[in-house]
């Protein structure tokens, strides 16, 4: 089977850019993203795209209008495509049986019912949201018992390893594609129609297929390993602040050994993202599910030691000046998850700004592409009340303007143009003793010090 037209349930920062790389890499192929979101709709198909990634903005323009498009008409790109990817969100159930750890699949549900009702003949179903391993099974009774009786289904598994902020370099040159199908004819062939679609551009001996159930599984277990590296890491990063050793000698001396590697270590405030604390905690379900409960616990310790660094930087911050923050000035340079991206759920800034707002510290925040008014809406969801934030917190335009009369700076993400601070401006701005607690050590612990600094680094000892 030769596929000619795909579309994608969910224009988010996974079913947008994926899309993209798809239709500009094969330009017979038509590829509609259809999303019931009309703003983020409106903004994809305009050149101030819904997602921030670098090089992301002339891939979509290579393709859209011709072989690419987005729409809100979800039902017509259902109706008209043999591939359907499904990418919407699966975030941590609030509520009910598993809240705080199981996926909530509502969403998934959803689609699945409406492909059902919409279909005729045969279509590919490819879970590319990150969902709980089996979730194939209940798509599949669900498409079963809801469709009609000319519509037939296979559905793989197909999960998205890309990073943001790092997106379309990912895309475009994947570490691998990974496709989990049914062992059956029709399993097979649909496994191959996709994977014809990825082999365009991606070398063959990349492309791994394996069963249903792997597949899903994989995905989670990459997140789990991933964020593991980061709380091991930042575990011994206080182990280096109390000792005088510094994180950074420590992860190249350990990266340096071909088995460990040197990728994934560097010690920081805490993970965020939409993903590895979601994802490590669905799996911490689905081993209690399973009735693992020392596999669970080993996985839930990943996101007590995430929750402790987040925690233990802010305490940091409050002890360092005189242990009150009330009324201070701290200036906080990055609120999204990472450089490169406007993401910020599950930054580690929301958590941070949260405590210090929390001691009724005045905060004043500088972020070079989180939109202001994400940033309020964070720190509303996170608790903090509409009046504290109408009298302790700015938002700025540029980093001198945070630090202008501030006790402290926090620094939460590392995006580049903090490197190159002007940081004798920056001591001169601020009131004295000057402070700056660097969580992404971006900032050299020995010129921060000689410009007169009080300077505390994650992870470097005095
Ligand atoms: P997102 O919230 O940015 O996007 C999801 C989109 O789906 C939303 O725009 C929503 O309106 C839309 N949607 C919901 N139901 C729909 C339906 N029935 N039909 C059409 N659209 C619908 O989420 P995301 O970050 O793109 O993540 C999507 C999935 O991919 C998640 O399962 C996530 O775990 C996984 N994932 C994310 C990343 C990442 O970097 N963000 C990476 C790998 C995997
Ligand atoms: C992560 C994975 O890297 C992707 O493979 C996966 O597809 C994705 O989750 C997902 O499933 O959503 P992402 O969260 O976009 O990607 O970004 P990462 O680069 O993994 O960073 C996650 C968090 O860990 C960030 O807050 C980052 O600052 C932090 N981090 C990363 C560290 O603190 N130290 C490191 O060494 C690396």
């Amino acid at each position: 089977m030769k596929v000619t037209s795909i579309c994608c349930l969910g224009g988010g920062y996974v079913g947008g850019p994926t899309m993209a790389m798809i239709a500009a890499k094969c330009p017979d192929i038509q590829v509609t993203v259809a999303d019931m979101n009309g703003e983020r709709i409106d903004a994809w198909n305009s050149d101030s795209l819904p997602v921030y990634e670098p090089g992301l903005l002339a891939v979509v323009a290579s393709a859209r209008g011709r072989n690419l498009h987005f729409t809100t008409d979800i039902r017509s790109a259902i109706s008209s495509a043999e591939l359907i990817f499904v990418s919407v969100g699966t975030p941590t159930k609030s509520h009910g049986i598993g809240a705080g750890r199981a996926a909530d699949l509502r969403y998934i549900e959803a689609a699945a019912r409406l492909i059902a009702e919409v279909s005729k003949g045969h279509k590919i179903i490819v879970e590319k949201s990150t969902i709980p391993v089996k979730t194939a099974s209940a798509i599949k009774t669900i498409l079963a018992a809801n469709s009609s009786s000319q519509a037939t289904f296979e559905v793989l598994s197909n999960p998205e390893f890309l990073a943001e902020g790092t997106a379309v370099a990912d895309l475009e040159n994947p570490d691998r594609i990974l496709i989990g199908g049914e062992i059956t004819p029709g399993g097979n062939a649909a496994v191959e129609a996709l994977a014809a679609i990825y082999a365009r551009w991606i070398p063959r001996d990349q492309i791994l297929t394996t069963n249903l159930w792997s597949s899903e599984l994989s995905k989670l277990v990459a997140n789990a390993f991933l964020a593991q590296r980061i709380s091991s890491i930042n575990s011994i990063s206080a182990l280096c602040e109390t000792t005088g050793a510094d994180i950074g000698e420590v992860a190249r001396a350990i990266g340096m050994d071909s088995r460990i590697g040197p990728k994934f270590l560097n010690a920081s405030v805490g993970f965020g993202g939409s993903c590895f604390q979601k994802d490590l905690l669905n799996l911490v379900y689905l081993c209690e599910s399973f009735h693992l409960p020392h596999v669970a616990e080993y996985w839930r310790q990943v996101v007590h030691l995430n929750d402790w660094q987040k925690s233990r930087f802010t305490e940091k911050i409050v002890r360092a000046l005189f242990n009150t923050v009330i009324g201070k000035r701290i200036a906080i340079l990055g609120f999204a998850f990472k450089k490169d991206t406007n993401d910020t759920r599950e930054s580690p800034a929301i958590y941070v700004c949260r405590d210090l707002l929390r001691e009724h510290a005045c905060l004043a925040i500088y972020d070079p592409h989180v939109d202001p008014n994400t940033i309020r809406r964070d720190l509303m969801h996170a608790g903090i009340p509409k009046d504290l934030l109408t009298t302790n917190l700015e938002i700025c335009s540029d980093p001198y303007t945070a630090t202008t009369g501030a006790h402290a700076l926090a620094m939460l993400t590392e995006w580049d143009e903090f490197r190159t601070l002007d940081l004798p401006r920056i001591y001169d701005l601020m009131l004295k003793p000057a402070f700056v607690f660097d969580g992404r050590a971006v900032l050299p612990t020995h010129t921060l010090k000689t410009h007169g600094f009080d300077a505390f680094v994650i992870g470097k000892g005095d």
